[in-house]
């Protein structure tokens, strides 16, 4: 089996070493935060029990058995096959860590960013094994979504990529290649989009928030949680996508001429959209809603994976 050295082991790190400890991977960990080292691996074990009781993982013992930390990204890296890092949103921290990653990992090895939006061309540039490195985009958390966006640097070797998609699918997850370098890359572009339109539609009073909610947990969400838009689109018309464009993009057409500017993102309008919303929860609400919100999606991700793909 290879290995992995996972690089900052806050929410995004653990949820990696979770991801790569249930597919029989060895994980070293390391965080230049002792505390936040210290408890990691206590969390991937929580988190390995909540998948076990969803039969997400086979043997939990085993897998938690799999993690152990390092106390520097040098001495994480000895001897792995594949490095996932995972520090700060910060393209200064991002050139210092993968210039250390890139000066002591073994050659072979990989080394995948899970930044949001920093493109790799922007830190790897300057770096002997820039051919080597990639970005790997998860959604939070990534034991329980498993899209991944590779896009690499124009100087990333396709191999590179290749093998990392052999390696994400190995560990059950759901990687997509991102062609060329693009800010947001896929997932983040498609939800900026939905949530300009929603910041807009509330702002302007035309519905409420919650109802906007309702709109895409009753609505829209219930297909996207296991089709996206174009194979949702190929069924709303019986002449497929041609015949779905042919009856409905006139009214897309004036839509565009009409979309939301850049103003719904003023503060104006960010304090219409949350008079509306009406609520400001506690870290503590925010820390249990999240509980939830992962038992709901850990029971999603077993129901899927008990239903046939086709
Ligand atoms: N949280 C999300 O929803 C999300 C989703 C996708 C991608 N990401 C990306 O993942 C990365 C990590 O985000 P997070 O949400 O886990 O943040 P986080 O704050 O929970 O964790 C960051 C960790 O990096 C550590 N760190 C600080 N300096 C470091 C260094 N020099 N070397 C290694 N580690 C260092 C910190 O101690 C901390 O534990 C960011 O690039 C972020 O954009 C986050």
């Amino acid at each position: 089996m290879p290995s992995i050295a996972i690089v900052g082991a806050g929410l995004i790190g653990r949820s990696w070493a979770t991801v790569f400890a249930r597919g029989g991977w060895d994980v070293r960990l390391t965080d230049p935060s002792a505390e936040t080292l210290a408890a990691a691996p206590g969390l991937i074990r929580r988190a390995l029990e909540e998948l076990a009781e969803y039969q997400l993982v086979e043997d939990v013992d085993a897998a938690a058995a799999r993690v152990s930390v390092a106390s520097s990204p040098a001495e994480a890296v000895q001897g792995v096959d594949f490095v996932q890092e995972n520090g700060p949103e910060d393209l200064e921290a991002k050139r210092r860590i993968f210039a250390e990653l890139d000066a002591a990992a073994p050659p072979h090895a990989i080394l995948a960013s899970s930044t949001s939006a920093i493109v790799a061309s922007l830190f790897t540039e300057e770096l002997k094994g820039r051919a080597r490195c990639l970005v790997a985009h998860p959604v939070n958390p990534p034991h329980l979504v498993p899209i991944v966006e590779l896009c690499g640097a124009p100087w990333t070797a396709p191999e590179v990529i290749e093998t990392a998609r052999r390696f994400y699918e190995s560990v059950g997850q759901a990687p997509i290649t991102v062609h060329r370098e693009i800010e947001g890359f896929v997932l983040n572009r498609l939800q900026v989009a939905l949530l300009s339109e929603a910041f807009r539609l509330v702002g302007e009073g035309i519905v409420s928030p919650t109802d906007l909610d309702k709109t895409v947990a009753e609505g829209l969400g219930l297909r996207w949680s296991f089709m996206g838009p174009f194979q949702t689109i190929e069924l709303n018309a019986p002449g497929g996508i041609p015949d779905y464009c042919a009856r409905y993009t006139p009214f897309f057409r004036r839509y565009m001429a009409d979309r939301p500017s850049a103003t719904v993102w003023d503060q104006a309008n960010i304090d219409r959209v949350m008079a509306a919303w009406n609520r400001s929860p506690s870290r503590e609400e925010i820390a249990e809603r999240t509980a939830w919100r992962d038992r709901r999606l850990t029971a999603l991700k077993a129901h899927k994976k008990s239903q046939p793909d086709t």
